[in-house]
This record gives C-alpha cells, sequence and structure tokens, in this order.
C-alpha cells in the first residue's frame, strides 16, 4: 500500500491539539446534528469530551438541550446523562463558536440534484462558515458520504482561503461514518472506522482523535482512499441487492420461490454472503451514493456499468410489486381500480422511523394512480410525507385487515404482530418474508 509515512515530525500546534484529546480536554464540535451526528456527539461526550452540536434547524437544537432524543440510535438514558446531568453536551444554532472547538466533526447531508449529481452545498456551507473562524491546532473531519477527492478538492482550498496551511496550521481529514441505523449489535462506538488524511500529519491527529472512543480504527493512505471506501461499501450493498432483486424477478416468472433458493445458498459456509430482495431501496445511503462514484468516474471517462445496472434493476422493483399485486388481485376476482390495499410499513427498512427516499413512496403511488383505494401502518411512522405524499399511519386492527382487499407486506419491522395479520387479513402479499413461520392462518400469503 503506498500510505503516507505512517509517523511524522508534529508541529507545536499538532502537538498541543495530541496533548488536548489525550487527556480529553478538547473541545469537539459536531456538525449536523441527524442520524450520523447526534450519536457520534453522545459517544464522544460520554468519555468525557465537552461536545458542542451545531445545527441550522432550532428545533433539533432545543430538542438536544432538553435532551428530549430523536434518533432511535441513541439511548434516552444516555442522552439525559451527557445534557443534563454531567453537562457535556449541548447545541447551537450560531457558527461563532465553531472557533472555541479543537476539533470539527462535519455530519451534513449529501444529496443528488434533480439530475443525480452530487449536491454539495450543505459541505460548502459549513466550510465556508469554517474558513471565517479558522484558528491554528485545529482539526477538522468530514464525516458525510461523497465521492472521492471531496475533502481536498473542495474543502481544503476553501478552509485554506484563510491563509492557514493545512498539515501545518490545521489538519484535515475524512473518515466515514458506516452506522446501521436500527442495528443493535454495530454501534458508533464498535463499528470499525476509516480515517485517511490530506497529509500525514493530519492523518496522526485524526488517529489519535478517532481512537479515544471508537475499538477499531483503520488508516488508509489519503482522504480520496478512505471517501473510495464509503462509496464503496454502499455500492456494493446496492449491486448485491439489485441482483437479488433480479433473481426474485426471474423466480417469479419460473414458478420458484426464491426464498427457498437464497435461504438453501445461505447454507454454504463460505464464498456467498446473504442479500434479500425487496420492494426497492431507500434511505439516504444506498440509492444515492453511487451516484457520487458514477458522476465522479466520468471525469475520468469511465462508465461504472455495476451502479447504473443495479441502479435501473433496484428502481424497477415497486413497478414489479405492483404488477405482482394486480396479477394476485386478479386471481381473487378483483381489479385493482376497486381494491382496498393496506400497506404495511413505509419506513426504508426494518426497525427504523427513516422513511427517505423509502420505495413504499412510489408504491403507494403507483396502486393509488391504478385507482385503488391505499392506507398505511406504521408503528415508527406515524406521518409519511415523501414524494407529495402525505398519509398518516391507520391503526391495525382486526376490522381494518379484514376489510382490505389486500395487505401488502412492504417493511418487515419487528413491532408488528404478523400472526395477527395472518389471522385476520384476507389475502396477503409479503415482499421481506415477515410471515416467516406464521403463515398458516387464515390469509393466503404469497410472497414476492
Ligand atoms: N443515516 C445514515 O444511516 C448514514 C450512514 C452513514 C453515512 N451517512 C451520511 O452522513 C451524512 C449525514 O446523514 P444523516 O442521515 O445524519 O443526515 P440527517 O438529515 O439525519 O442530519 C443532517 C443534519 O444536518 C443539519 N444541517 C444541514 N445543513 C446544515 C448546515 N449548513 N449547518 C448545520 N447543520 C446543517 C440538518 O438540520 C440535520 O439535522 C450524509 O452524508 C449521509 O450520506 C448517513
Amino acid at each position: 500500500m503506498n500510505m503516507k509515512a505512517e509517523s511524522c515530525t508534529l508541529l507545536s500546534p499538532a502537538l498541543a491539539l495530541l496533548d488536548r484529546i489525550q487527556n480529553r480536554s478538547a473541545r469537539v464540535g459536531v456538525v449536523g446534528l441527524g442520524y450520523v451526528g447526534l450519536p457520534f456527539a453522545v459517544e464522544k461526550a460520554k468519555v468525557g469530551f465537552r461536545v458542542l452540536g451545531f445545527d441550522r434547524n432550532p428545533a433539533r437544537v432545543g430538542q438536544v438541550n432538553r435532551a428530549a432524543n430523536y434518533i432511535g440510535d441513541v439511548r434516552d438514558a444516555d442522552l439525559k446523562d451527557v445534557v443534563l446531568r454531567a453537562g457535556l453536551l449541548e447545541a447551537t444554532e450560531s457558527f461563532e463558536r465553531l472557533a472555541e472547538m479543537d476539533v470539527v466533526v462535519i455530519c451534513v447531508p449529501t444529496p443528488l440534484t434533480r439530475n443525480l449529481t452530487p449536491d454539495l452545498q450543505y459541505i460548502e456551507a459549513v466550510t465556508r462558515e469554517l474558513a471565517r473562524r479558522l484558528r491554528p491546532g485545529q482539526l477538522v473531519c468530514l464525516e458525510s458520504t461523497t465521492y472521492p477527492g471531496t475533502t481536498e478538492e473542495v474543502m481544503k482550498p476553501l478552509l485554506e482561503a484563510s491563509g492557514l496551511k493545512e498539515g501545518i496550521d490545521f489538519h484535515l481529514a475524512f473518515s466515514p461514518e458506516r452506522v446501521d441505523p436500527g442495528n443493535k449489535r454495530y454501534t458508533t462506538r464498535n463499528t470499525n472506522k476509516v480515517v485517511g488524511a490530506a497529509s500525514p500529519a493530519s492523518r496522526e491527529v485524526a488517529l489519535a482523535f478517532y481512537r479515544e472512543t471508537i475499538v477499531d480504527v483503520v488508516p488508509v493512505s489519503s482522504s480520496q482512499a478512505a471517501e473510495m471506501v464509503k462509496v464503496f461499501e454502499n455500492t456494493f450493498r446496492a449491486v448485491n441487492i439489485a441482483l437479488v432483486n433480479e433473481l426474485a424477478m426471474l423466480c417469479d416468472r419460473m414458478g420458484l420461490d426464491v426464498w427457498e433458493v437464497l435461504d438453501a445458498a445461505g447454507t454454504k459456509p463460505f464464498g456467498l454472503m446473504s442479500f434479500y430482495p425487496g420492494p426497492g431501496v431507500g434511505g439516504h445511503c444506498i440509492p444515492l451514493d453511487p451516484h457520487y462514484l458514477e458522476w465522479k468516474a466520468r471525469e475520468f471517462n469511465f462508465n461504472t456499468r455495476f451502479i447504473a445496472l443495479a441502479g435501473e434493476i433496484n428502481r424497477r422493483m415497486p413497478e414489479f410489486v405492483l404488477e405482482k399485486a394486480m396479477r394476485l388481485l386478479s386471481d381473487h376476482g378483483r381489479g385493482l381500480k376497486t381494491a382496498r390495499v393496506l400497506v404495511l410499513g413505509v419506513a426504508y427498512k426494518k426497525d427504523v422511523d427513516d422513511a427517505r427516499e423509502s420505495p413504499g413512496a412510489e408504491v403507494l403511488q403507483l396502486l393509488a394512480a391504478r385507482g385503488a383505494t391505499v392506507a398505511y401502518h406504521d408503528p415508527l411512522v406515524p406521518r409519511f410525507q415523501e414524494h407529495g405524499l402525505d398519509l398518516r399511519s391507520v391503526p391495525l386492527t382486526a376490522d381494518g385487515l379484514d376489510g382490505a382487499d389486500l395487505v401488502l407486506i412492504l417493511t418487515d419491522h419487528t413491532a408488528v404482530d404478523y400472526r395477527f395479520v395472518v389471522k385476520h387479513a384476507r389475502l396477503v402479499l409479503d415482499t421481506r418474508f415477515a410471515t416467516r413461520g406464521v403463515a398458516a392462518g387464515r390469509a393466503e400469503v404469497v410472497l414476492l
């Protein structure tokens, strides 16, 4: 590996910062208090750092300062402890206080534009705020997912416009967040963290910072390599999900049960990693991040064909779910036009309250466009406002299930009692195999 020197001579601003990191007197700023930023801020405060969260959303700032939790992966007790008891975490809307920070970690959104190109407006806005207040000895770490080159091509020039030099006066690194919302086993603390930086000095300081709270820190040779690691990881998931989604469509045509095939394939003790089909991909990572890499590759006159193909297959899934629902209803003498469809689950995946980019939005729109009367139940998403929809979750009742011509399971939340669903529904299309082990009941259950 072409690693810039593992250790290097650090200048006095870096040495002073290392000292403050190691004795935990360093002030840590976290910009963007969402799914990534809040758990990170709490984790740092838990080990004794004084953390200041920055967010332009006043509601979130107020919630943090009242210790009113709004992120599922953060334990209420932990937030109360660091905010109210220890006074180690507070939040502000004012960027003025960035100058007080020794370390600034940036966790703002990285969406796509309407034309599926990277939209770095949030990263750029925060970097400009920082540049105005940058002082010697600070470490700036970007955690938002982005294309290889963002840290050094976009952030570094904006920060150096302050007159300070990266690697000498201030330090700059990229460390992708790998948090998997809803995952109880792997959290911010025990998920390995990759760190790459703009210079050897920056890498050394950033490694020291992350090693204070993360069990395993993995250095790479540059910020570009670290950026590539993250987009590769999400592309890997997008491509493998597309592969099983395609298999699901083929199995449907061939009259085979894709779940049986995948379960049996999953018994192979080596060389196979299990992925499962579903109604499409959602959330703010898998549908978006591969496009960041696709866009950057074009600069090198390179077509990322796997990314394009995976996107095409995954985007086709809501249509496939619609087709299968129509076929199923027609087999039971019903047309979609007069059917009542109850959708179970609109969050983009199991056990999260996040409905951004959820394929459920497209499925509901497609059903409604064909004349179906639609309603949904999701214990974690009381109101669903995506892609022009504005619906409220209905209670899950025996009458509601029995009154639906089709119950369509799109998300397999643990909190839903699928035995109850199968007992009271008449016809179920299960796109997640949520009814595994409970399919015997009144309803006829058909899998994706
Ligand atoms: N959610 C995930 O599972 C996950 C996992 C790994 C990586 N990521 C990446 O992490 C980044 C953040 O994602 P997220 O899910 O935490 O987003 P989020 O929308 O939950 O949170 C982002 C926060 O940033 C704030 N914000 C936006 N612009 C700001 C600005 N100019 N100044 C201050 N605050 C600002 C927003 O108000 C919001 O509170 C993205 O790049 C995402 O791709 C997300």
